[in-house]
């Protein structure tokens, strides 16, 4: 049976969300290969091929029902609710309306593209809105959606309304993308079963569903797939008062007691970033229960943040290193950025993902078209001489 060629009785079936779910085990039972070789922008269709058994097995698993995180123990100090969750004023509030409106009218939420450097709560917030949709959220992530067949996978297995968060959606790879582009538009997919003159087209329709896409790089999504989102929300760093109410938070959960002050420093010194907070709040606390009878306070996490080599603003080595460099090495720019990373032995993406925003953002660094220059502010800084002058100029405080 599994090599049987589908019968052009196919043509005329309608299939309800069960058949689907039967026609997608009976897919996978069969080993189908999904093959889009032929497809065109214009025409999104899955060509299933019947001839060999690809497509279906991935090592990594494609797709999750609860929130987790690489980070030790993050789930735990994730707010469920919008009222729980500190700082992103604007997005919360436009949020706040759109699932009120939504769940007034029955429907699910528009799809949503969550964009912003890494760490600002993305997946935090996608769980925050299918806890209030009251919805199932389905996990994965643009690389691990690697075949057109994983993502038709994960579309006719969701149920109606549910929320399927994509993270790092700028990496879905073109074949996957076009899949998704009349899933997102009529909640359908369309399938090309078998080859040639006797290749027939289906179209399934999907449960309506909510995309959560969400990415760093915002400009790498190509604009037939930005288009289709109807709300676009970008996270903005937080202020460090922001982050010490977070922290603040943190230490409630874990039962850490803290100071006021000691909940600042940590804030001040975390680069506008909740992950990077509450990472530093468990060394923190570490030393804090080692050395000083285990209160958090502002002499604590400062001797703490100095040991692991964290600055007053929060920069650690490589901050300084991509500083110094552009400095000594590039006259304090500007530099092209393939040639900064190459000459501190770091990814470029990383520099620009996870740095950049942040020395930006203190005023330290610019992004020109000829290429990243350092500014006074840095020099001041690292305590060297702005050209033209002998002496340093004094540290700025902050
Ligand atoms: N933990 C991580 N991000 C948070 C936020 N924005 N609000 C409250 N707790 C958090």
């Amino acid at each position: 049976m599994c090599g049987a060629h589908p019968s052009r009785a196919l043509d005329s079936i309608t299939l309800n969300a069960g058949g689907l779910v039967l026609l997608f085990v009976a897919v996978i039972v069969c080993d189908i290969h999904m093959n889009t070789s032929k497809k065109t922008r214009g025409s999104e269709a899955l060509s299933i091929d019947f001839s060999d058994n690809g497509g279906f097995e991935t090592e990594a698993p494609l797709v999750a029902t609860s929130l987790t995180h690489d980070d030790e123990g993050e789930g735990s100090l994730r707010p469920k609710a919008l009222t729980e969750y500190i700082g992103q004023e604007k997005a919360k509030g436009n949020l706040s309306i759109f699932i009120q409106a939504a769940k007034m009218r029955g429907e699910p939420l528009d799809h949503v593209l969550l964009h912003g450097p890494p760490g600002l709560g993305k997946t935090t917030l996608s769980g925050i809105i299918a806890n209030e949709m009251g919805v199932n959220i389905r996990i994965t992530s643009g690389p691990a959606i690697e075949k057109p067949g994983d993502l038709a996978a994960l579309l006719t297995n969701l149920q109606e309304n549910d929320i399927l968060f994509v993270d790092e959606i700028h990496r879905l790879n073109r074949s996957v993308e076009e899949i998704l582009y009349p899933a997102m538009e009529d909640y359908a997919i369309d399938i090309i079963i078998g080859k040639g003159p006797s290749a027939n087209s289906i179209r399934l329709d999907l449960p309506k569903f909510t995309l959560i896409g969400a990415t760093t790089r915002a400009g790498q999504l190509s604009a037939p797939l930005r288009d289709r989102f109807g709300v676009t929300l970008r996270l903005e760093l937080y202020t460090p008062e922001e982050l010490a109410l977070i922290v603040t938070r943190s230490a409630g959960i874990l039962e850490v007691p803290i100071e006021e002050k000691g909940a600042l420093e940590i804030a001040r010194r975390s680069r506008g970033t909740p992950r990077i907070a509450n990472r530093m709040l468990r060394r923190v606390r570490d030393f804090a229960q080692v050395t000083a009878g285990g209160v958090v306070t502002r002499s604590v996490a400062d001797r703490a943040l100095q040991a692991l080599e964290i600055d007053e603003l929060g920069l650690d080595n490589v901050d300084r290193r991509m500083m110094e460099s552009i400095i000594v090495n590039y006259g304090g720019g500007p530099v092209g950025l393939d040639t900064l990373a190459a000459t501190i032995n770091e990814e470029s993406v990383t520099l620009e993902d996870v740095y950049e925003p942040y020395l930006m953002q203190l005023g330290f660094l610019t992004r020109t078209p000829r290429g990243r220059c350092v500014t006074q502010k840095a020099y001041q800084h690292l305590g060297l001489a702005t050209p033209g002058r002998s002496e340093p100029l004094e540290q700025l405080s902050f």
